[in-house]
């Protein structure tokens, strides 16, 4: 019966630990006895989460990277599984929103959500899946969103990038099952992070915001028993469900009304 206590003693890389849903994701990993790669920009932020997880005992590295770059991956790669860590569990974390008319909205803000939330994605996976499926065992748990499940007006992009990212993790997952390979696509709701400020996008936030911590555990128990899709939290389940019963064009007319910016 697979369990987190699968996870004991293996290495886990995670995307975007330097802040949010991906600090939560590190320490709930390390909670479990995974060793762990942090990456993200902010050394500051890494270093800071580094010395508080080997406080508790827990072997941490850091890599720093821009995954606007296109070379980062390979540099994360060869940092880790190139010199002689086998990384068991990938965790594709990072990214980011930008919310606002996408006909004013700044073209590299854009950009940077498909470079960092899909082909950063798109490229890590290449890098370290195919020695999962040799070693017959892997984890990989992706950051979709509940905001996969429709189109979202003035988060148009990412709402875009999301779907990309859900549909990708769920091909995976099919792929590698028979490899020993789990993938697990993370849908969270509205959470306690950073995004809604790097975005801009106070509006989506609303009132029932999530804990990174919840989200973290939840997805992390998914991730062990190969759950390939997870919405943490009860309205995103509901409104996924919903979802199917209603016409697309309705939805995303009554979206454009309540998210049009003021
Ligand atoms: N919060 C929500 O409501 C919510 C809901 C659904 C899905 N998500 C998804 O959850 C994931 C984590 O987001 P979060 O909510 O935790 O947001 P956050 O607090 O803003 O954290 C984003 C993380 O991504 C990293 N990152 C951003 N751009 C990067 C780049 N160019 N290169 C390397 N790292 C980069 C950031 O690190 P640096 O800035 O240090 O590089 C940071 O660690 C994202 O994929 C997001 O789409 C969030």
């Amino acid at each position: 019966m697979a369990s987190t206590q699968d996870f004991n003693g293996k290495w886990a890389l995670v995307t975007g630990a330097s802040a949010g849903i991906g600090a939560a994701l590190a320490r709930e990993l390390a909670k479990h006895g995974a060793k762990l790669i942090l990456t993200a920009r902010r050394r500051d932020r890494l270093e800071t989460l580094a010395a508080e997880l080997t406080a508790r005992g827990t072997e941490v590295r850091i890599v720093t990277a821009d995954l606007n770059d296109p070379g980062a991956p390979q540099k994360i790669y060869d940092a880790t599984e190139g010199a002689g860590f086998t990384i068991d569990i990938l965790i594709n974390n990072a990214g980011l929103g930008q919310y606002g008319a996408f006909c004013a909205s700044p073209i590299e803000q854009e950009l940077s959500q498909v470079r960092v939330n899909c082909e950063a994605m798109v490229r890590l996976t290449r890098l370290f899946v195919p020695r999962m499926v040799e070693r017959r065992r892997g984890w990989v748990l992706v950051l979709a969103s509940t905001a996969s499940f429709q189109p979202v007006p003035y988060i148009s992009t990412y709402a875009a990038t999301k779907v990309f990212d859900r549909f990708f993790a769920l091909g995976m997952a099919a792929e590698v099952a028979r490899f020993g390979v789990k993938v697990t696509a993370l849908c969270p709701g509205p959470t306690e992070s950073e995004f809604f400020d790097v975005a801009h996008a106070g509006a989506f936030k609303g009132g029932n915001v999530q804990s990174a911590e919840d989200v973290a555990r939840l997805a992390i128990a998914a991730l062990a028993r190969g759950q390939r899709t997870l919405i943490p939290y009860f309205r995103g389940r509901f409104r996924a469900f919903l979802i199917r019963f209603l016409p697309v064009e309705l939805i995303t007319h009554y979206v454009e009304k309540t998210a049009r910016p003021a």
